[in-house]
Formats: C-alpha cells, sequence, structure tokens
C-alpha cells in the first residue's frame, strides 16, 4: 500500500511558470511502506518530537532555508501596522483615519496586527491552554480525534500524497476543524478531553467570527464600496471558518525544517492567535523574510488569496512561513474563512475600471486544487492573474 496517510492531491493547473520565486527546493524521496493508524501516527510530527527520533529525510530542505542570511544574525522584525479595531468600529472616533490605514497597509504588507479587537486576553489564554493540554495527553486519546485519510477536519500531522508527488512535509501537527456555520461542525474531531475544549473553541469561534465579519465590512468601506457586505457574502453564501490549531515541536536544525513551508494562505482572511512567547511567524516583503512581532493581545490578520482576487489586487495576500525554535516548541491558532466550494472567484465589478484594468480571471475555489498549490508553492492569485 502506498504512503497514503492524508491528503491525495488530485491534478490541478500545472502552472510551472507561477512557481514562487523562493528558495525552496524540493527534494525527490520515497515514502515508506505503511498501513496501520497507529503505525501512521507513530511517524507523526508529535511522536517524532516526544521519541527523539532522527529526523525522517521528508522533513529536511537541501538547502539552507536563508541561503543569503547568516544564520548568527537574527533577521530583522517586521513593523507590522497596528490596527485599532475599535477605532475602525466606532465611527466618532476616526474611523476614516483608520480604514485609510487599513487599506494602504494591506495594499503594502497584507498583514496587519489588531488590537482591540474586543476578544477577552483571558480566553485567548484558555484557547492555547486547551490546545496545550490536548497535546499533552496520551497518544490513544488524541488518536480518538485523528483525521481520515483523505479528510480534512481533525487531528493529525502534515499528511501528504503518495508515490510520485516530491513534497518537503511541514514538521508540526495540527488540528482543524470548521467552527461555522454550526450545522457544518463535525463533532467527532471536536476534542472531548480537556473537559472544556468544546466550550472554549465555541466561544473563542463565535467571537472571532463577529470579528471577522466586521472586519470584512470595514476592509470594502475603506475601498468605498457602496455594500460593506461585498466580501462578507462570499462567506455567507455557503462559505465557511475553520479553525486550524498548530503544534511545531522543537527543532535541533532549523535551517534545514520549516514548521509551515511559505505560502499564502487560500482563505478569505485569516486570524493567526500567536504563541504567547516563542516566536515563528515570517513574512516575505520586498523578497526579504521578516519575523512577525508578538504583540501581547495582538491578533495577526491575513488576506488570503480569495480576497486578493475579489478586490482585483487592492488588498494583496501575504508569503508566509513558520520557522522552527531549537529549544522550545511553539503553538499557534489560525481562524480561517473560506468560500463554498465550487463557488466562483473573480474581481469585484466596482473594482474594474478604465484607470484600474481587472487583473484576474474568474476562478473556481476547490479546496484539493488550493492543497495542490501550497505543495507546489504556488499562490492561486499568481495563477488566476491575467
Ligand atoms: C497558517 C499559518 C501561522 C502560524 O496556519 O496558515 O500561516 O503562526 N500559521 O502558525
Ligand atoms: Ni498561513
Amino acid at each position: 500500500m502506498p504512503y497514503t496517510s492524508g491528503f491525495v492531491i488530485h491534478p490541478f493547473a500545472p502552472l510551472p511558470e507561477f512557481q514562487l520565486p523562493l528558495a525552496v527546493h524540493i527534494v525527490h524521496l520515497s515514502f515508506p511502506n505503511t498501513s496501520s493508524a497507529i503505525a501512521k501516527t507513530m511517524d507523526s510530527v508529535h511522536e517524532i518530537a516526544i521519541t527523539g527520533q532522527n529526523l525522517p529525510a521528508k522533513y529536511i530542505y537541501t538547502d539552507s532555508i536563508n541561503p543569503s542570511q547568516d544564520p548568527s544574525i537574527p533577521l530583522p522584525l517586521l513593523e507590522i501596522p497596528v490596527i485599532d479595531f475599535n477605532r475602525l468600529a466606532t465611527p466618532s472616533i476616526g474611523t476614516g483615519e483608520e480604514l485609510e490605514r487599513l487599506r494602504s497597509a494591506l495594499s503594502s504588507y497584507g498583514c496587519v496586527m489588531v488590537t482591540n479587537h474586543r476578544v477577552a486576553s483571558s480566553l485567548m489564554d484558555r484557547v492555547r491552554l486547551v490546545f496545550k493540554q490536548f497535546l499533552a495527553l496520551p497518544m490513544e486519546e488524541r488518536l480518538k480525534w485523528q483525521k481520515e485519510v483523505d479528510g480534512f477536519d481533525g487531528y493529525g500531522s502534515d499528511m501528504i500524497v503518495t508515490k510520485d508527488v516530491a513534497v518537503v512535509h511541514d514538521f508540526t501537527a495540527r488540528l482543524r476543524l470548521i467552527t461555522w456555520p454550526e450545522d457544518r461542525r463535525q463533532m467527532k474531531y471536536w476534542p472531548e478531553k480537556p473537559h472544556d475544549f468544546r466550550e472554549v473553541l465555541d466561544e473563542y469561534s463565535s467571537k472571532l467570527r463577529v470579528l471577522h465579519d466586521a472586519t470584512l465590512k470595514a476592509m470594502a468601506r475603506s475601498l468605498n464600496l457602496e455594500d460593506d457586505s461585498t466580501f462578507l457574502k462570499v462567506i455567507r453564501e455557503g462559505g465557511t471558518i475553520s479553525s486550524r490549531f498548530n503544534f511545531y515541536p522543537p527543532c535541533p536544525t532549523p535551517d534545514r525544517v520549516l514548521g509551515l513551508k511559505p505560502h499564502s494562505d487560500g482563505t478569505v482572511i485569516t486570524f493567526v492567535l500567536q504563541d504567547r512567547e516563542v516566536e515563528g511567524l515570517q513574512v516575505l516583503k520586498d523578497e526579504q523574510w521578516f519575523r512577525v512581532p508578538i504583540v501581547a493581545d495582538g491578533l495577526v490578520l491575513n488576506v488570503g488569496d480569495q480576497l486578493e482576487i475579489m478586490s482585483n489586487g487592492e488588498f494583496k495576500s501575504p508569503i508566509h512561513r513558520v520557522v522552527l525554535n531549537p529549544k522550545k516548541e511553539r503553538i499557534s491558532m489560525a481562524t480561517l474563512s473560506f468560500p463554498q466550494e465550487g463557488k466562483q472567484i473573480e474581481p469585484f465589478e466596482g473594482l474594474v475600471s478604465r484607470e484600474r484594468p481587472r487583473l484576474y480571471r474568474q476562478v473556481k475555489y476547490s479546496v484539493v486544487a488550493q492543497v495542490g498549490y501550497y505543495h507546489s508553492g504556488m499562490r492561486l492569485a499568481d495563477v488566476a492573474r491575467i
């Protein structure tokens, strides 16, 4: 049996000229043959980290991750624009100015640090805590919530492909769950331990949904669109919001192994709740990698490819990655919004004009194609570019 502990990549638009200009080389690897669920999980990132096994070759990049960079010099810190959500949402205190700051930041950086977002710091800490408690459970318990071979929800490692697709795996374990709409939740993947896991995720995701909706509306207003639900509609019409908890173990060779390889998010937008202490997220700007700072109680907002296309390039979907720490583990939790499978995505006509011609063709949202682009180092927004 081939090693198919996860996504099976189906054919998708193979357009190698859209390869990201990144110093990442993909090595050809043969995958071990294994069949039982336990064996697969024993091969998973979490178990490798716990048992201290030698790192299998499938995680290793042949080139250094930062070839032009002296590893003893840390990368520069990104001067990420900070957006005060309270100012965006309260007309009397300078909304217009904050909207312009938001527009300008999303058109150059594609990401901002959102503060005063009305999600309590204590709730953010509880999210981090329940995930850490989940990770500390015995493997048999964690396995109860394991994702299926070709599924998306549930707990597992980077689960890729088969024989002939050569991909470097991410050194991360994750737990992904659809949280909205509620009738799309698959409770069989929602951990029951720790006992308050479900309650905490329910509370956090409902707060994030409010923030998500208000943010998409503010984004539409910042572009002076008449209907501020223009972008939000894509989510409301059959879209979903998911939570993805990420666990990045410590790694003694962080110059050869990545937590998440360079990618842009295939989402409409993403909010990242970072680890309180351990950095790892990096953004590519002007062909240089920058560290994203940890801002107490801040949430990182990323534009996703779907929104870059819908906004006709007014907003940019940034390329980012996660590096590992040699000594410390790191966790994060991303809130991701997606269109409905099969939805046609294209620039909103109000953003196309003679001065600003249409930059992207219409593309059909497909989760499988998205996974394919991810593993090939391609951005949907580049593929769709006219
Ligand atoms: C992601 C992502 C960043 C992080 O989940 O797509 O980029 O800090 N996460 O874990
Ligand atoms: Ni991402």
